[in-house]
C-alpha cells in the first residue's frame, strides 16, 4: 500500500526543479523558476516551478502538479511506474500492495542477498591461488588495479558444483532462480559461469543484478564468448543499461551519454578518463533503453562499429527511436573506423581521437537519410522513387506531428537535391542576375532528362516525367490551394521556393512564382497575380480549389498557423509525384510479372497512397465549419 505518508516521504526527497530541468529550460525567478510551458506552445515564460512547494504551475493553460504528475503528464507514465521510477531514484523501497506482491519483494531482497555474496566469492576467486589464468588475461587488456576494483572484476571457477559449494547457505531454488545454476530436467543443476572473467551487472541502485562472464581463452570456439545472466525477478535485460548508476551522475556534469555496444568498451572508456558511458546487454536498444537514456541526456550518443553490421546496428536504434521521437529529444550517432570498437581505438589512436570523434557524431535524421540513400544503387528514376518511398515510410512512423513534418522536409530536401541536381541556371542564380519574369510560357518543363544524374537511362526518365505530366502536371485542387496561399501569404513563398523548383510537373504557375523569389518588390499578393497575368496565367479562382479549406485561405487566420498548414500541404505536394511514380511503377511490374513480391509492392504503394489522401483530407477539413 502507498500510504500518503509515504507518497509525501518521496515528493519530498525529489528536488521537482532538478526532475523538471533534466527536459525543460529552466531560469531562476528569485525563489522560483520560471520556463516557457512544456505543456503548451508560448513564447514569454509562463510555467513556474517551486521547490519548497514541490509544484509546478502554468499561468497559461493551467498545468499543475508535483513530481508524480510531472512524470504521469510529461513523461506519459503510469501512475505506479511514475512511483516507481522516482522512488528509485530517490533510493526508496516501493512498499508492497499486496501479501503477494509482498512475498515478491522479499524474495528479491534475499535474491539481492544471494547476487551480492556470488560477487563477494566471484571478486574472491579473482585474487585466489585459482585466479590464475584470469589475471593473466586481464593483464593482456591492461586496465589499472582502480578500474579493476571499480568495476568489481571476478573470477568464476572451474567446476560444475564450485559455486553451490560456495554459497550453501542459500537453497539450490534461490541459486536457480538468481541464474546462478542452470536446472535442465533429469540433471543435476550445475553452475552457469564456469572458467570465466566475472563482471558484475548492477541496477540504477548499484545494487548487483546480473553477471556477465567472458570466456578466457580465444581457442575455446564452441562456448560464447560472452555469457549474461538469464532474465531474474532482479534483472530484465531490456530494462537495464551497463554502467548507468555511474554514468548518470557523470552524465549531469557532462552534459552527454555515450552507449557502446559492450562492458568491455565502457569499462575502457571509463579507464580512459570517459566516465559518462553505458551499453545495452548483448541486445539491440530496445524502447525502454531509450526513453532510460532520455531521463538524463536530450541526446545520447550511440557509437557503432564501421562495418555494414554496425551500420544495421544503427538503423535498428534508428527505427526504435523515430516513433519515440518529441521535441528536443533525439540521438547522435557516432560511425567508428571500420573494425574497431571503442575500446580498440582508445588504445590504437588515444581518448583523444574518441572525443574528436565524439564531437563529430551526426544527427539522426542525417543518418538516416545516408544510410538509404547508400543502401542500393540509385541509376533510374524508378530506384529513386524506391529511396523516396523508403525514406518516407520512415517518416510515417513518426509519432509526434512536428517532428514528422520537420523530417518529412528534412529528407525531401536532401533527396531533391541528390535525385533533381540542380543546373547551372536556378532561380537562384537568376533572380540574383535581375528579376525578369519570362513572357512565353511554353509547355516545357526545366526537369528535363539533364537535370537527373549522369548514369540514368534517359529512354525511362522520358517516361516517366510524361506520366508526372499527367498524373499532376494538369491543374488540381490542392496546388490552386497552395497557389492561392502563396499569393495571399508572400512572405512564405521564399521558404518554399526551393522544395517548389525541384518538384518535377508542378502547375506552370508555381515556377512563376518560385521566379519571383528573386526580386522583394514581386512578394506582394498584388504584384504576384499581375506579375501571372502578364505570363497567360491567372490566380486561383475559388472554384478551383472548392472543398478544401486551409487555414491559409481563411480571412483571420494567424501567420503561425498559416505557415504551419502551408508547409504540411506544400510537403504533400512535393511528395505527390512521387509517390504516384512509385505506384504508377509498381502497378506496371505487377500487370507485366503478376508475382507476389510485385503485387505486395503495389499494395504496400496504394496503401501509402490512401495514407496520403486521408491526411490531404484531414489537413483540408480541419477549418470545415
Ligand atoms: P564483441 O564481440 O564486440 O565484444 O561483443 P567486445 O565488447 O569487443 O569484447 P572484447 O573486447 O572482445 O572482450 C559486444 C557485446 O556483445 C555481447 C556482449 O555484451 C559484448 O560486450 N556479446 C558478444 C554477447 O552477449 N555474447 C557473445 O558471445 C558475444
Ligand atoms: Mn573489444
Amino acid at each position: 500500500m502507498l500510504t500518503p505518508q509515504w507518497l509525501d516521504q518521496l515528493r519530498s526527497r525529489v528536488t521537482l526543479s532538478a526532475l523538471i530541468g533534466r527536459s525543460t529550460r529552466l531560469q531562476k525567478a528569485g525563489r522560483e523558476y520560471k520556463a516557457c510551458c512544456p505543456f503548451h506552445n508560448e513564447k514569454s515564460p509562463s510555467f513556474t516551478v517551486n521547490d519548497e512547494k514541490g509544484f509546478y504551475h502554468c499561468f497559461g493553460c493551467g498545468a499543475h502538479g508535483d513530481a508524480i504528475r510531472w512524470m504521469t503528464d510529461h513523461q506519459g507514465l503510469p501512475f505506479m511506474d511514475a512511483v516507481k521510477e522516482l522512488a528509485a531514484e530517490a533510493g526508496m523501497d516501493v512498499p508492497a500492495p499486496d501479501p503477494k506482491a509482498a512475498r515478491i519483494a522479499e524474495k528479491r531482497d534475499t535474491l539481492h542477498d544471494v547476487m551480492a555474496a556470488a560477487q563477494d566469492w566471484f571478486k574472491a576467486s579473482l585474487v585466489g591461488p585459482e585466479g590464475g589464468q584470469a589475471r593473466a588475461y586481464l593483464a593482456t587488456r591492461g586496465f589499472d588495479a582502480h578500474t579493476l576494483e571499480r568495476f568489481g572484476f571476478g573470477y568464476a571457477p572451474e567446476g560444475r558444483q564450485a559455486l553451490k559449494e560456495a554459497l550453501s547457505r542459500f537453497p539450490e531454488v534461490m541459486l536457480i532462480e538468481a541464474g546462478l545454476r542452470i536446472a535442465v530436467e533429469e540433471r543435476d543443476p550445475y553452475d552457469r559461469f564456469r572458467g570465466r572473467l566475472m563482471l558484475p551487472i548492477e541496477d540504477a541502485r548499484g545494487r548487483v543484478i546480473a553477471f556477465g562472464g567472458r570466456i578466457l581463452a580465444a581457442g575455446k570456439t564452441d562456448a560464447p564468448k560472452y555469457l549474461n545472466s538469464p532474465d531474474t525477478p532482479l534483472f530484465d535485460k531490456g530494462r537495464t543499461l551497463y554502467n548507468l548508476h555511474r554514468a548518470a551522475p557523470a552524465a549531469r556534469q557532462s552534459g552527454r551519454m555515450i552507449v557502446v555496444e559492450g562492458y568491455m568498451d565502457v569499462i575502457a572508456l571509463a579507464a580512459a578518463g570517459i566516465p559518462d558511458a553505458v551499453a545495452p546487454l548483448g541486445t539491440a536498444l530496445t524502447e525502454h533503453q531509450i526513453e532510460m537514456l532520455w531521463r538524463h541526456v536530450e541526446t545520447p550518443i550511440l557509437c557503432f562499429d564501421g562495418d555494414a553490421a554496425g551500420q544495421r546496428a544503427a538503423m535498428r536504434a534508428i527505427s526504435r527511436a523515430l516513433p519515440l521521437l518529441r521535441p528536443a529529444h533525439s540521438l547522435r550517432i557516432v560511425r567508428l573506423p571500420e573494425g574497431l570498437d571503442p575500446d580498440d581505438l582508445i588504445k590504437a589512436r588515444g581518448p583523444r581521437a574518441l572525443e574528436q570523434l565524439l564531437g563529430e557524431a551526426k544527427s539522426l535524421v542525417e543518418v538516416l537519410w545516408e544510410f538509404e540513400r547508400d543502401a542500393t544503387p540509385l541509376v533510374t528514376p524508378e530506384d529513386k522513387a524506391g529511396l523516396k518511398a523508403r525514406l518516407m515510410a520512415h517518416v510515417d512512423t513518426i509519432q509526434h506531428p512536428d517532428i514528422a513534418s520537420l523530417y518529412r522536409r528534412a529528407l525531401q530536401d536532401r533527396y531533391s537535391e541528390f535525385a533533381f541536381p540542380r543546373r547551372e541556371k536556378t532561380w537562384q542564380s537568376r533572380g540574383a542576375a535581375g528579376f525578369q519574369p519570362r513572357q512565353a510560357r511554353p509547355g516545357s518543363s526545366r526537369f528535363g532528362p539533364a537535370s537527373f544524374s549522369a548514369p540514368s537511362s534517359p529512354e525511362s526518365i522520358t517516361r516517366l516525367n510524361t506520366r508526372y505530366g499527367q498524373a499532376s502536371g494538369s491543374r488540381d485542387a490542392l496546388s490552386a490551394a497552395v497557389i492561392a496561399g502563396l499569393i495571399r501569404w508572400p512572405c512564405l513563398l521564399p521558404r518554399h521556393a526551393e522544395a517548389l523548383a525541384r518538384t518535377p510537373g508542378l502547375d506552370p504557375r508555381f515556377e512563376i512564382l518560385v521566379e519571383c523569389c528573386g526580386d522583394t518588390a514581386a512578394l506582394e499578393s498584388d504584384a504576384l497575380t499581375t506579375i501571372l497575368r502578364d505570363n497567360g496565367l491567372d490566380e486561383p479562382t475559388v472554384a478551383e480549389y472548392a472543398g478544401l479549406r486551409f487555414g491559409f485561405l481563411i480571412q483571420g487566420t494567424e501567420q503561425e498557423q498559416a505557415a504551419a498548414e502551408l508547409a504540411q500541404a506544400v510537403d504533400l505536394l512535393v511528395e505527390r509525384p512521387v509517390l504516384e511514380a512509385a505506384l504508377a511503377q509498381a502497378t506496371a511490374r505487377f500487370e507485366s510479372e503478376l508475382s507476389e513480391a510485385a503485387f505486395a509492392e503495389q499494395q504496400r504503394l496504394l496503401k501509402r497512397k490512401l495514407e496520403f489522401d486521408s491526411r490531404l483530407r484531414q489537413m483540408a477539413t480541419r477549418h470545415a465549419s
